[in-house]
């Protein structure tokens, strides 16, 4: 193999450029040529295949800097239709007159399923992103637990339900180092991200005597909102565990009148007791059938405002109405951006590296995954792409294990805390800290404009004579 090609798509994260900067380190120590395809596979639908030399003469291009979010390739979530094997020869041929020998996709479970139908062609592999923390199982052969729903919940758009009945215990204990692909480059940073939301809205939550909703991303998982509980929320919420509201109003009136405020975090994905999500959902294109979900919160806060009312607040003065007193607030994007985690950064290089010694291995339709366990610590391995498909080929959204959640005290457990501190204890570097004190009040900054990295990635664009 000489040449391969790269891609980011998906939702991005903060840690995409440390993949592609590792993958390029690696591929450089390998005499490999590595060139980008732009904003993941959009590029391929284009004759000319705009792409850019990352290693030019095995040196490495400045724009790739890996403590910088995002990504310079760009990212999307269009796909190669399966079905459609006019477009997918074409695409490829495409390729093979680069000269691409093997593709490694940056991406989560919708790359996964999207790369599937190139794999037959040209050696393919993942290195995975999200900060969803969703691509992986909690315990090998997970996928066999998968079962489909035959009844109401088919109708509200559940399809498949995990059966964890007896599943990866043992003497009773869920083994948190079976878990494959442990933690996903870009949950780090986000958790960071939405912990320290958490912790400022607080504060102003104390002064006025309020009750604030966060909610923060993840789709189906809860693993950001369980990671949020860095941020001591009163209570967290999570998708894989239906909300009984009256249950959580009762929580909400104990902790106000013990402290008179209260934080909730709230993931995107939250359902009520029928199984319904409560936000407004959307369609995506994303081929893993992701949907857009937005606006749990502020169903949440109507529902409260409702149960709790008026009197509540106005006894004692403590607030004037339960409108006023209940706010929402997103975290939003701002999880997605920004400079990576040490964390991140450096395990997200280690898989980017892993991908190419992947690919030169012969592997292919295979993903590079973060372990941990207690004796090596954090290390990276290799697993089979089908490996996280069930029964129906299908590819389901990780999900918090029951284990990790208190669904009484609507809390992180103790086996949850067991879970992240690996992730946390030194996820933040002494130049993250560093960077934060130099970076943000230069006094450039005031009048200097940002300079994009995409008009300098613009400038190296090479094509393919159609
Ligand atoms: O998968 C990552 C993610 O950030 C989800 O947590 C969120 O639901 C979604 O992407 C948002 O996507 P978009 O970029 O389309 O707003």
């Amino acid at each position: 193999m000489k040449r391969i090609a790269i891609l980011t798509a998906g939702g991005d994260t903060p840690a995409l450029n440390a993949t592609i900067h590792g993958a390029a380190v690696r591929a450089n120590q390998r005499n490999i040529e590595l060139i980008g395809l732009l904003r993941g596979f959009s590029s391929l639908f284009n004759p000319r295949v705009p792409h850019v030399v990352l290693n030019p003469l095995f040196g490495m291009i400045p724009e790739l800097d890996p403590t910088h979010g995002g990504t310079i390739l760009g990212s999307s979530r269009t796909y190669v239709d399966p079905d459609d094997a006019a477009q997918l020869d074409k695409t490829c041929d495409r390729l093979k007159k680069l000269g691409v020998e093997g593709i490694i996709c940056i991406g989560g479970d919708g790359t996964l399923n999207g790369m599937q139908s190139i794999c037959d062609r040209i050696p393919t592999v993942l290195a995975p992103k999200t900060i969803d923390n969703d691509l992986g199982l909690n315990y090998p052969h997970e996928t066999d637990k998968w079962v489909r729903e035959t009844d109401a919940s088919a109708a509200a758009g559940f399809r498949y339900r995990i059966n964890e009945e007896g599943a990866s215990t043992e003497n009773g204990h869920f083994q948190i180092d079976q878990m494959v692909n442990y933690v996903t480059p870009g949950f780090a940073t986000a958790t960071f991200v939405s912990a320290g939301g958490v912790c400022r809205v607080r504060t102003t939550a104390e002064s006025h005597r309020r009750i604030a909703i966060i909610e923060v991303m993840g789709r189906h998982s809860g693993y950001l909102a369980l990671g949020s509980a860095y941020g001591q929320p009163d209570l967290i919420l999570i998708p894989e565990v239906a909300i009984d509201i009256d249950h959580l109003a009762d929580r909400v009136r104990e902790i106000y009148d013990r402290q008179r405020n209260v934080v909730i975090v709230c993931g995107e994905g939250v359902r009520d007791q029928s199984g319904k999500i409560l936000g407004a959902s959307q369609e995506t294109t994303d081929p893993s059938g992701n949907l857009a979900i937005s606006g749990a919160a502020e169903v949440l806060r109507s529902r409260l405002i409702d149960i709790i009312g008026d009197d509540f607040f106005r006894w004692e003065d403590r607030n004037t109405s339960a409108e006023r007193a209940i706010f929402t607030r997103k975290v939003g994007h701002t999880q997605r951006g920004g400079r990576p985690l040490a964390f991140d950064r450096f395990h997200a290089a280690q898989l980017g590296g892993k991908a190419v010694d992947m690919l030169l291995e012969g592997c292919n339709n295979s993903v590079a995954i973060l372990q941990w366990n207690q004796t090596e610590g954090f290390h990276v391995s290799t697993y089979d792409g089908n490996g996280f498909r069930d029964s129906w080929g299908q590819i389901h959204a990780r999900s918090v294990h029951s284990t990790f959640y208190d669904a009484d005290r609507l809390q992180i457990s103790t086996k949850g805390v067991e879970y992240l501190l690996p992730i946390f204890r030194q996820a933040i570097g002494a130049d993250d800290v560093e960077h934060i004190k130099e970076t943000l009040f230069d006094s450039g900054n005031l009048v200097r404009r940002y300079h994009s990295v995409n008009t300098d990635i613009e400038k190296r664009l090479r094509f393919l004579d159609p």
